[in-house]
């Protein structure tokens, strides 16, 4: 059986879920914990200055408290004084670990905030961040997210990684592709694999990982020592337990029934009008139905008819008369949807 050692965390299985600012919340967190085989997961990342300033809605932490171990939270600022003190914060909170984001991509991070991606630029500024991180975060290890630089004509990953393990971090996820690369081309898994060997700490391989078979070639690509995904868990949640079986050489098991999917779906919803009432947590549960099983065959029109469901009655009467659907639609990609709020 592999695993994965992050300083004092000893993950049972290589595989972890990435943080995916608007998705992984509690209840999405609940449903990949549940079907298992997902060795740390993450929440969506938190602006440390907003959260100790007090300019932010928390909810971003919601069930960060209660909710099972081993749990990561991401963090991102410029600022190594307010690093500092949202770390110590979630070290009094008992988090697993702690991840700060230098890979997202956005306008309003890069731009208004100078922070993600921008710092690809800047290893002696990431150094700082993540010195003050591991003095907030005392004995809570301190992980990094970044991508391969500002562009491929600046791959400063090499360069930002030693930097980040000069500074105490206890690993590195590598996304990768350049910040001007968003999403549009392939992962470039050879430079990942030079960040594997020009630093010493595990390296998290990221990126384009949609399958067991995709996650085995990652690994023998870059040399890695774990793989995480994000956008293919938003549509099969289940992948974690098929890449975890497959590294230790068991059958991969076969994903849930539509009856089980359809059971998850209709748990989830209630669990979010339960938190955010009614339609509020109907609407924000349009976006997670869609996902769960876009590409699947059949599910264009449950795909077109969930994103107006009104409230909670008319979602259930949805799920219920059409999930799921004729063999109509194969193929259909979420990733444009995706992309509006893509951060790492
Ligand atoms: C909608 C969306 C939101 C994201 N939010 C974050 C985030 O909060 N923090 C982060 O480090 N990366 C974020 N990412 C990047 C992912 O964690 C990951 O690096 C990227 O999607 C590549 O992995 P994949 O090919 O498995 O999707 C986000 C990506 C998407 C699509």
């Amino acid at each position: 059986m592999r695993t994965l050692r992050l300083g004092p965390l000893e993950l049972e299985t290589p595989v972890l879920s990435a943080p995916i600012a608007g998705f992984t919340d509690s209840i999405y967190r609940r449903t990949v914990r549940n079907l298992g085989g997902c060795g740390l997961l993450f929440t969506e990342m938190v602006w440390a200055g907003g959260w100790v300033q007090g300019k932010i809605d928390p909810s971003r932490l919601d069930g960060v408290e209660e909710e099972a171990r081993p749990l990561g939270v991401q963090l991102w600022d410029r600022e190594p004084e307010l690093i500092e003190e949202g770390a110590r914060r979630l070290a009094a909170m008992q988090v697993s670990l702690i991840d700060l984001n230098f890979g997202c991509p956005k306008k309003r991070i890069m731009g208004r905030h100078g922070a993600g991606a921008t710092l690809l630029r800047d290893p002696a500024t990431v150094g700082k961040l993540v010195a003050a991180a591991v003095r907030g975060a005392g004995s809570v290890p301190v992980t990094a997210k970044i991508r391969l630089g500002p562009s491929l004509a600046a791959p400063t990953a090499t360069d930002v990684a030693r930097s980040i393990q000069d500074n105490g971090a206890v690993g590195i996820t590598v996304h990768g592709r350049t910040a001007d690369q968003h999403y549009g081309d392939p992962c470039h898994l050879d430079l990942i694999g030079e960040v594997v060997q020009a630093v010493s700490i595990p390296v998290i391989a990221n990126g384009d990982v949609h399958d067991a078979p995709s996650a085995v070639r990652t690994f023998e690509a870059t040399g890695a020592a774990g793989v995480m995904v994000a956008r293919a868990a938003l549509t099969r949640p289940w992948i974690f337990r098929e890449i975890s079986a497959a590294l230790s050489g068991f059958t991969v098991p076969p994903p849930p029934t539509a009856l089980e999917q359809k059971t998850l779906l209709l748990k989830n919803h209630a669990a979010m009008v339960e938190r955010e009432g009614d339609p509020r947590g109907t609407i924000l549960m349009r976006k997670f139905a869609c996902r769960y099983i876009a590409g699947a065959p059949g599910t264009h029109g449950f795909r077109d008819a969930i994103t107006r469901a009104r409230d909670a009655a008319d979602f259930r009467d949805i799920v219920e008369r059409l999930f799921p659907l004729e063999n109509d639609a194969a193929g259909t990609t979420i990733e444009p949807l995706l992309q509006e709020r893509a951060c790492g």
